[in-house]
């Protein structure tokens, strides 16, 4: 991490700090950050949760989180875990209550990052009891700041009651809402190719870009976590937040600067500017599907209905695919195809920009009148991070005849990323204050009131989604929405399969 500047001295306190986040992710994330010199001595860890237990508690749980956890390096005797351990402090207590706000204001000075790792319900009451024991007022020589986990809100109206119950309590600059999508490398890269890249940025419109497919594929299916997703669904799950977050930054304009106001205000500006259908468009825009019973990954899996704590006639998506437009001078026209789903064929995350086709074919009288393929940016978010540009080359002998290339960047084949958390850069931003990489207030609520038609409509119309089998791509209904416009899916997983990766 070139030309980083250290972090200040910070106390992190984690609510929810016995839970599956702060060992899956936080910590391991703060102990790569020290080693690499990025967080010295000076940052403090105080858990609170309801659990009973104090300091050697929460340590020693850690330890044994992290010694099952790797490739072969002993975690739990790693010079940086051992450091950061000794540091690491803990208390229990009811979040509701005035007690643990009491010791925290006994044990902290000083700079201060509070960090809700705690299920939604809590976010506004743990705010409100902060700012009422006086623990969010900052001053010249200690920040205040408010790290918030998704789910933000279940629907526009309850994002937008949130953020008002935070936003009468402390200031926008002191709230960091997260999408861990933001600290994906390939996800932050997107805005270095457009605007550090003249080929790329000059073709970036309307005149050249035919439609953009943005996917988030999952193999895995529900699993556990039944009673949340039969709640929330593929829709409300992945799209006002990730793949928006990914349309966001493929679809703003450049802004002023690189900081971060000037980009939340660009991001903000395009998620506004997406169009809201009116039901009947709705209805015509989006289509939905849940996994029937199958084999996945050699396995039988039950149907989603069958799944522990999910209703038997739960009518819950755990597949959507939309067509959306970004009315915006720039992508007039364009459409941008978005799809997510679990126990599908593989796992993929990409956005595939594909460009116009050639305005009048050279090649008349030879192989490739009629079936020029067009150019595509592929833009792989995960696995296998990297980029490629696939054109017509013609192929090498006697007559005319083209075929498609890729032009293939891998970051695995040039940096060594491969242990990073996804949370080290959201860690460190948090720390130094800088919230490009999280969601403003505003943002939230253009991304909500986009799917809310969807939501609407699903909620009234009793109808069930259509079952796929899983591991497949989909429901066929989501390969009919995008071919009744002439056009076809990226192959879930091709960008992977090919060249061996
Ligand atoms: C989470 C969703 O926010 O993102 C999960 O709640 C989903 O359902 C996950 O599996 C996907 O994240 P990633 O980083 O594994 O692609």
């Amino acid at each position: 991490m070139p030309f980083a500047q250290p972090t200040p001295p910070t106390t992190l306190v984690i609510f929810g700090a016995t839970g599956d986040l702060t060992r899956r992710l936080l910590i391991p994330a703060l102990i790569n950050l020290t080693r690499g010199g990025m967080i010295g001595d000076d940052l403090q860890i105080l858990g609170v949760a309801v659990e009973p237990g104090g300091d050697e508690m929460l340590r020693d749980r850690l330890d044994d989180f992290l010694s099952g956890l790797g490739d072969g390096e002993p975690l739990a005797t790693d010079a940086a875990w051992k450091g950061l351990r000794q540091r690491i402090s803990y208390f229990s207590g009811d979040f509701t209550g005035d007690d643990v706000y009491l010791e925290i204001g006994r044990r902290l000075s000083g700079n201060a990052a509070f960090y809700l790792a705690v299920p939604p319900a809590f976010f506004g009451p743990i705010i409100e009891k902060l700012a009422e024991h006086g623990l969010t007022d900052e001053s010249e020589n200690a920040f205040r700041r408010i790290a918030i986990e998704k789910p933000f809100g279940t629907d526009l109206a309850s994002a937008t009651a949130l953020n008002a119950q935070i936003l009468c309590k402390v200031a926008e600059s002191q709230v960091y809402r997260l999408d861990h999508f933001l600290g994906k490398e390939t996800v932050q890269n997107i805005l270095t190719a457009r605007f550090a890249n003249m080929i790329i940025e000059s073709l970036w419109n309307s005149r050249y870009i035919d439609h953009v497919q943005i996917t988030a594929a999952e193999i895995v299916d529900v699993g556990t976590r039944g009673k949340f997703y039969d709640a929330t669904g593929a829709l409300r799950d992945m799209i006002p937040n990730h793949l928006f977050q990914l349309l966001a930054m493929i679809a703003m304009e450049p802004p002023n600067g690189f900081d971060a106001e000037e980009i939340r205000n660009e991001k903000s500006k395009v998620l506004k500017a997406l169009r809201i259908f009116t039901p009947e468009e709705a209805e015509a825009h989006a289509v939905r599907g849940a996994y029937g019973a199958g084999t996945l990954n050699g396995a039988e899996l039950p149907a989603f209905r069958e799944t522990k704590d999910v209703a038997p006639d739960s009518r819950t998506e755990t597949f959507v695919a939309l067509k959306l437009y970004a009315d915006t001078w720039r992508w007039a026209g364009v459409p941008f195809y978005l799809r997510t789903g679990k126990a599908l064929t593989a796992r993929d995350t990409e956005i595939v920009v594909q460009f116009q086709p050639v305005p009048f074919t050279q090649f008349r009288e030879t192989d490739v009148r009629y079936n020029l393929p067009p150019n595509r940016l592929i833009i792989q978010v995960q696995p296998d991070e990297g980029m490629s540009i696939e054109i017509s080359i013609k192929s090498p002998g006697l007559s005319v005849e083209t075929v498609p290339v890729s032009l293939d960047f891998r970051y695995a084949d040039k940096f060594d990323i491969g242990k990073m958390t996804g949370y080290e850069s959201l860690l460190y931003d948090l720390f130094i204050g800088d919230q490009t990489l999280f969601q403003r207030a505003d943002g939230i609520e253009a991304g909500w009131a986009a799917v809310q038609p969807f939501l609407d409509i699903w909620a009234k119309d009793g109808k069930t989604p259509e079952l796929y089998a899983p591991g497949s791509t989909g429901p066929t209904c989501a390969d009919e929405l995008i071919e009744r416009d002439g056009r076809k899916w990226h192959a879930i997983g091709e960008a992977t399969k090919k060249d061996g990766h």
